[in-house]
């Protein structure tokens, strides 16, 4: 009788669990891998919602418009079939989660209720409070728990990915993962393996709205052995994160989308308490700036605004890092009633009212954009993907999937607020039926990878392990993450020059030099969180070095990076149509290899190599500059 054939997926958010959850349906086994119970995932801590099209407020809301918004939002950096069916996709994911009993907010006749978002005119965020990510998660954790107790999939929880296990053709058969209670090291055989490991916020240091979690270390493990990295330089920073000494914390976009908004005081050395500084004392930079979006413009723009206030203006309130986040003009009731989650979350950690007193805020590194390459086909019929194609989210290496944040497929080079738990949810039932068909169609048998594969592949990872523990180094790695996350924020951070890059690129080596001769203290064997953490840290800080390298090889101003160096023209010294502006812009087009084109990242010994692949721009002819005044 014939084996059957099991998958691994590593990652319990949602894209783990939603690909998780069709392949199991699709008839095969699964064997979950997460780092901590998988309710724990990060997509526990998106908050404002998920966006899919129902116009319930009758403002003519279109899928067509998602779309629209959702390739703009990008900067036309997203292949474009993929985002097609995801904006088509969003109002069925919606209607199956109702159906797991996810409960959504809903207006006064119980229809879907709906709130506004970043870069969008329509309301078109579907939402449970402000704690939406959780909902879904724990919906869709209810499915996995019943196929779990027909014995159809097995968690394993406090396990650490840390390698693939490749045949002799070079096709995933299986991983190598820890166990972080015990430290033991085993392998495990699989027909496929699907990462869905999340985002690398931790890259950028305690400065990020990230889990200690969300590590890239997993994405930067599969790199090492041959995956490849996309787009890696379009980090996003999300506007409105509270500050912290440990963190920084998000404050939903929400908070913007149901009527919050941004100022400074005009004058840079008001003293007085926010409350206390008159109406037209305020700058209200982004509904001056940005009229037609006012504060929801998308969070590149958003981002770019502040930082020019700041420091460019000299306009920081109290002269340091921050600007004013604005609700107490809102009825207090209908605030809490819709906010109530980070309106609890600031008042623990901030010791403020936002129901009294302005939040004070400051952009902080949230999303990447970039990560593990997909491939997909697409439908020649009606231009999206190709339902259930093996292609879909394959990974460059054989028998390796990537889905949810983990991979770079839906967002170009700036996502939409809100789009993320939609292409996690996506991404991760695309990739589970892309992985079920990639197995129908396998012939060989697994245990014909010969064990040896298996150990070689564990006993190298022991003796990481080993070098590590028994190394006689004095660098602390808490102060290594720490410079870490000072070369990436500041140097790497919201706006970009070369120099600046080159410099950064240089201390991120020396770094990882210093990062082999750590001192761990490892006094037991038994759960030790230094060698676990050291071995992230050390991933971390290469993942920096590809984030540096890829944002060094683009040259130009697109969605979160941006380079002021290379800018071209805005609107307001020329605009699209005019004939020297077109001609200007068709020679930078020329000059410029990076101009609408994928970053393609392949590991090598003398560091990434950078490369450009084409996009497919068949949906929607991109319209540049975007504009969003
Ligand atoms: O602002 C937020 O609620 C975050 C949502 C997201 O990143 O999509």
């Amino acid at each position: 009788m014939k084996r059957p054939r099991k998958v691994i997926v590593v990652g319990g958010g949602l894209g783990g669990l939603w690909s998780a959850l069709r392949v199991a349906e699709a008839g095969f086994q699964v064997e979950i891998f997460s780092l901590f119970e998988v309710k724990r995932s990060h997509s526990v801590c998106a908050q404002g919602g998920i966006n899919a099209c129902f116009d319930t407020k009758g403002e003519r809301d279109s899928v067509w418009q998602h779309i629209v918004d959702t390739l703009k939002g990008g900067a036309y950096l997203a292949n474009q079939p993929p985002v097609k069916s995801m904006c088509e996709q969003a109002p069925g994911i919606i209607r199956t989660f109702e159906r797991m009993g996810v409960t959504f907010s809903r207006t006064a006749e119980g229809l879907l209720d709906l709130r506004l978002f970043g870069g969008v005119k329509n309301r078109r965020t579907v939402f449970a409070g402000a704690s939406t990510g959780q909902q879904l998660l724990y919906g869709v954790d209810q499915e996995i728990r019943r196929l779990e107790s027909l014995g159809r999939v097995q968690k394993y929880e406090w396990w650490e990915f840390l390698s693939l296990v490749k045949d002799r053709q070079g096709t995933c058969k299986g991983i190598v993962a820890m166990n972080l209670r015990t430290m033991d090291v085993k392998h495990f055989r699989a027909d496929a393996v699907i990462l869905a490991t999340g985002g690398m916020g931790q890259v950028f240091g305690h400065r990020s709205t990230n889990s200690t979690n969300s590590t890239g270390a997993a994405a930067c493990r599969a790199y090492r052995q041959g995956a490849w990295l996309a787009n890696t330089e379009f980090f996003q920073f999300h506007p409105t994160a509270m500050l912290g000494d440990d963190k920084t914390r998000l404050m939903s976009e929400a908070a913007r989308g149901e009527g919050g908004r941004i100022w400074v005081p005009k004058n840079p050395q008001e003293n007085r308490r926010a409350g206390d500084v008159p109406e037209q004392e305020r700058f209200y930079f982004l509904e001056e700036w940005y009229p037609s979006y006012g504060n929801t413009v998308p969070r590149d723009v958003a981002c770019r605004a502040i930082w020019k206030v700041v420091h460019e203006m000299g306009l920081g309130v109290s002269g340091e890092n921050k600007v004013y986040l604005d609700l107490t003009h809102l009825n207090p009731g209908f605030i809490e009633h819709r906010l109530h989650a980070i309106l609890d979350i600031y008042r623990k950690f901030h010791g403020a009212d936002p129901v009294h007193e302005p939040m004070e805020i400051y952009p902080s590194a949230h999303y990447a954009m970039g990560g593990l390459w997909v491939d997909f086909e697409k439908d020649q019929s009606d231009g999206g993907l190709k339902p259930g194609s093996p292609r879909n989210h394959a990974t460059n290496i054989p028998g390796l999937y990537a889905c949810g944040e983990c991979d770079y497929g839906y967002h170009g080079a700036n996502r939409l607020g809100a789009n993320s738990l939609l292409s996690a949810s996506f991404s991760g039932r695309v990739a589970g039926e892309a992985v079920a068909n990639y197995l129908k169609g396998l012939e060989d048998e697994l245990l014909s990878v010969p064990e040896r594969f298996y150990l070689d592949e564990v006993k190298r990872q022991q003796s990481i392990n080993l070098n590590l523990t028994s190394s006689d180094g004095s660098e602390n790695p808490y102060t290594l993450h720490r410079e870490l996350g000072e070369i990436m924020s500041g140097q790497v951070g919201v706006v970009r020059d070369n120099a600046v890059l080159n410099t950064a690129i240089d201390s991120l080596q020396e770094l990882e030099q210093r990062s082999h001769s750590v001192k761990l203290d490892a006094s037991n064997e038994w759960s030790d969180q230094g060698l676990i953490y050291v071995r992230q840290l050390q991933e971390m800080i290469r993942l920096g070095a590809v984030i540096a390298g890829s944002a060094l090889a683009r040259d130009e101003c697109r969605g979160a990076h941006f380079k002021p160096a290379f800018e071209l023209p805005t609107p307001k010294d020329a605009y699209p149509g005019d004939p020297a502006y077109e001609a200007y812009r068709e020679s930078w087009k020329k000059q410029n290899q990076t101009w609408l084109k994928t970053t393609v990242a392949e590991h090598s010994a003398d560091g990434p190599r950078i490369s450009f692949r084409e996009i497919d721009l068949s949906v929607l002819p991109p319209e540049e500059p975007r504009d969003y005044r």
